[in-house]
C-alpha cells in the first residue's frame, strides 16, 4: 500500500446520467484510519460517489484515489483495499452464504482454506454460523445486511466503504453494526459511511462531509459541523391534509 496520507481523495469528479448532473465537480479529502459521515438527502449523490470509489461507475472528469490509487488507471490495487457494503442486496442466489464468502475472497487471491476459516469467523461473529449452509434469500432483511457486511470485511480491507449499514436493522443489529465499525476503526482501518440517521454520525464519526444535488455543501470535523447553526434548522411543508 502506498504511504498515503488520504485513504480517499477525490478532485473535480463529474458525473452525469444522460443530461443529469448527479455530482458536480466535487472535491474532498478523507484521511487515513478517519471515521466518516457522508450525509445528504435521497438522490443527492451519495452513492454514486460510493459507485465511482469502488469502480462500478465512470466518471467524465475529476481524478480519484484510494490510498493514492487512481481508481481508474490503478484499478485493481485500489479496489483490494476497499470493502464495499452496498445499500442493495446484490448476492448470488445460487451459493450458500458460506460459498458467497468464500467466493468473495477468492476475486482477492485468499485460497479456500484461509477463505473458509475467515468466513467462518466472520459467519460466528455477526450470529450467522447455523445459517452457513443456507442461501441467501432464506435470510431476514437483518440477516442479508449482516451478510453484506461480512462479505465486505471477507479481505480484511483498510478502507470500508458502508452505504446505509443500518437501514432497516433492529436495535440490537443496529449497535452490534456500530460496536464492530468502531472496533475496526480502533485498529487503524478508515471508515467511510452513508447515513440518514444524524445520531449515528454523532456517535460514531470524526468527520463528516454534506452533500446536496451533487454539491459538497460541508466537510468538517463533526463537533464543527454539529455547531453550525445554518445546518440546525429543517423545513417541511407539509399540504394536502385538509
Ligand atoms: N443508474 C442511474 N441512472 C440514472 N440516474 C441515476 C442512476 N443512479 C442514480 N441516478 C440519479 O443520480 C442522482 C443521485 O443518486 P444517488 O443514488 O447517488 O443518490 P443517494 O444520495 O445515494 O440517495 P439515497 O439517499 O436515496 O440512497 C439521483 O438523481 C438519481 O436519480
Ligand atoms: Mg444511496
Amino acid at each position: 500500500m502506498r504511504d498515503s496520507k488520504f485513504a480517499i481523495e477525490i478532485k473535480n469528479l463529474s458525473k452525469y446520467y444522460g443530461n443529469l448532473a448527479a455530482l458536480k465537480d466535487v472535491s474532498f479529502q478523507v484521511k487515513r484510519g478517519d471515521f466518516f459521515a457522508f450525509l445528504g438527502p435521497n438522490g443527492a449523490g451519495k452513492t454514486t460517489t460510493i459507485n465511482v470509489l469502488t469502480g462500478l461507475s465512470n466518471y467524465q472528469s475529476g481524478d480519484v484515489r484510494i490510498f493514492g490509487y487512481s481508481t481508474t488507471k490503478d484499478y485493481i490495487q485500489a479496489r483490494r483495499l476497499v470493502g464495499l457494503c452496498a445499500q442493495e442486496f446484490n448476492f448470488d442466489p445460487f451459493l450458500t452464504i458460506r460459498n458467497l464468502l468464500v467466493f468473495q475472497a477468492g476475486y482477492f487471491g485468499i485460497l479456500p482454506p484461509k477463505a473458509k476459516r475467515r468466513a467462518d469467523e466472520l459467519l460466528e461473529r455477526f450470529g450467522l454460523y447455523e445459517k452457513r449452509n443456507a442461501k441467501h434469500r432464506t435470510l431476514s432483511g437483518g440477516m442479508k445486511k449482516r451478510l453484506l457486511l461480512c462479505r465486505a470485511l471477507i479481505h480484511e480491507p483498510e478502507i470500508i466503504i458502508l452505504d446505509e449499514p443500518t437501514a432497516g436493522c433492529d436495535l440490537e443489529l443496529k449497535f452490534q453494526i456500530w460496536n464492530y465499525l468502531k472496533e475496526l476503526n480502533q485498529e487503524g482501518k478508515t471508515i467511510f459511511l452513508t447515513t440518514h440517521y444524524m445520531e449515528e454520525a454523532e456517535k460514531l464519526c470524526k468527520t463528516i462531509g454534506i452533500i446536496n444535488s451533487g454539491n459538497i455543501v460541508r466537510i468538517g470535523e463533526k463537533s464543527q459541523i454539529l455547531q453550525d447553526k445554518s445546518l440546525q434548522d429543517v423545513f417541511i411543508e407539509v399540504t394536502g391534509l385538509e
